[in-house]
């Protein structure tokens, strides 16, 4: 029986450098423990001047990608080149010839996913993306199969190691956003251009693709509301501290209303909260589901040796369903939903407020609050000279009443500063 498979890989990269050298390196030793003998016969880049860190047996790098998807010899197709025009096509045209693709592209799964997978189902053949979310966390399977029957409630995900890198060593060591940023740089957990990651649109990408496999509702990226970590000051994470809260970036998807809200932003989640103790570049998802109770799935979310292996995980599963020749129904399918604004969201506000120190200024603050239908569930205050502190914990309220809210105490006279604001996620309404 014939069981050697031809592959292309588009991109080799950090992700796509690891898995050709894998490939090459563990030949034998994959063969030995799946009987399939996987080749990769040709490799596409821009740059063909670039030194390698892999050294092919008898396949060729080209800058041609688009005549790897079309050589007949290439059984399979893994896109590790990032982006989502040239590569979005390239998976679709080798899914529309009738070949597996794998994937490790979050941005292309979260914009184009619903395309992609209707020619993927057309074809029959599979289009695999385990490596798109949590790099080398298995996720995607557990949510799209063994999960499949369950009617999940609610998905949080630490999904960017960089901003959890940093978020750790301000809570950790008080270092001020920067610092901890430069050292991210440094150690090599953030990019020279951070912004897609301390923004939360990376996280944001890979909210959506949670949020879709565990609702079974198609949320685009362009779907969920995504807020950064650059303003976060390491006096709120003191304040988080003593309250008994942590401030992490999470990805949050959920039934509410009807429907399924998508957000990513900064939240104090409390310490005993198993996300809470999620530390540096690691990632972790936390399943809630009415069967299964609580799940927590957690490890190295990045880099190109976890995410490799992801990848590779998906090549054997792709490469087993192409020697078995029978068509492939996809494992994910979408129906029809309702996705929630998050203005209608309840959501639960900390307030650092910098006021004027004299007289009746928590009154009129909680008048402020009050005119919007938001309701204080706690208030600390400390005065230094002229200028007192307040700290407030709102009741949960509609995003959008509490968005009002702080427009009400903009108008507050004593009000010198909202110094900032962060969603607060515990069990108390
Ligand atoms: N890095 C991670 O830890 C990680 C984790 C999970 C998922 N991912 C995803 O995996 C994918 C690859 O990430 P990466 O970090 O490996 O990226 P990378 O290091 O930047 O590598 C990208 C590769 O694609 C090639 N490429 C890019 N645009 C091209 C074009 N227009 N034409 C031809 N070749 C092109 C590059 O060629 P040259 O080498 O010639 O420049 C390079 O080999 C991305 O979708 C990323 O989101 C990465």
């Amino acid at each position: 029986m014939n069981t050697s498979i031809g592959i292309g890989v588009l991109g080799a990269g950090t992700v796509g450098g690891t898995l050709i050298t894998r490939l090459v390196e563990d030949r034998a030793a994959i063969a030995a423990k799946t009987g399939l003998d996987l080749r990769v016969l040709r490799v596409g880049v821009r740059d063909l001047g670039k030194e390698r860190s892999f050294s092919l047996e008898y396949g060729s790098v080209t800058g041609d990608l688009q005549s790897i998807v079309d050589d007949p010899d290439i059984d399979l197709v893994v896109e590790l080149m990032g982006g989502r025009e040239l590569a979005g096509d390239l998976v679709l045209a080798a899914l529309e010839a009738g070949k597996p693709v794998v994937t490790a592209n979050k941005e292309l799964v979260a914009s184009r996913g619903p395309e992609l997978i209707a020619a993927a189902e057309r074809s029959g053949v599979p289009l695999l993306f385990e490596a798109a979310v949590g790099g080398g966390i298995p996720i995607i399977r557990p949510l799209s199969e063994t999960l499949a029957g369950e009617p999940i409630d609610r998905v949080l995900g630490i999904v960017n190691g960089t901003t959890n890198f940093i978020l750790t060593r301000m809570a950790d060591d008080g270092a001020d956003y920067a610092d901890a940023l430069a050292e991210a740089q440094e150690l090599g957990y953030a990019e020279p251009d951070p912004t897609a990651d301390v923004s939360g649109a990376d996280a944001a990408a890979k909210a959506a693709i949670l949020a879709s496999l565990a609702f079974g509702t198609w949320v685009g990226i362009d779907d969920v509301y995504h807020e950064g970590i650059e303003t976060l000051s390491p006096i709120d994470m003191a304040f988080a501290a003593d309250f008994g809260y942590v401030v992490k970036l999470v990805g949050i998807a959920e039934r509410t209303g009807g429907g399924v809200s998508t957000r990513v932003h900064p939240v104090m989640i409390p310490t005993a909260h198993p996300l809470a103790s999620i530390r540096g570049a690691t990632n972790a998802i936390f399943i809630e589901g009415p069967s299964v109770g609580e799940l927590l799935f957690a490890g190295p979310g990045a880099g190109g040796d976890p995410t490799a292996t992801a990848v590779l995980g998906d090549v054997i599963d792709a490469a087993r369903e192409t020697l078995a020749g029978a068509q492939v129904s996809s494992r994910i399918r979408f129906s029809p939903g309702e996705l929630v604004p998050f203005g209608d969201v309840p959501t639960k506000w900390y307030l650092r407020l910098e006021v004027d120190d004299q007289p009746g200024v928590l009154a009129q603050v909680a008048s402020a609050f009050g005119d919007a239908g938001v309701s204080i569930k706690s208030v600390w205050q400390e005065g230094e000279g002229s200028e007192a502190l307040l700290l407030i914990v709102t009741h949960r309220a509609p995003e959008a009443a509490q968005r009002a809210a702080v427009d009400h105490l903009r108008k507050v006279k004593p009000l010198r500063n909202v110094a900032s604001i962060i969603r607060v996620e515990s069990e108390e309404p």
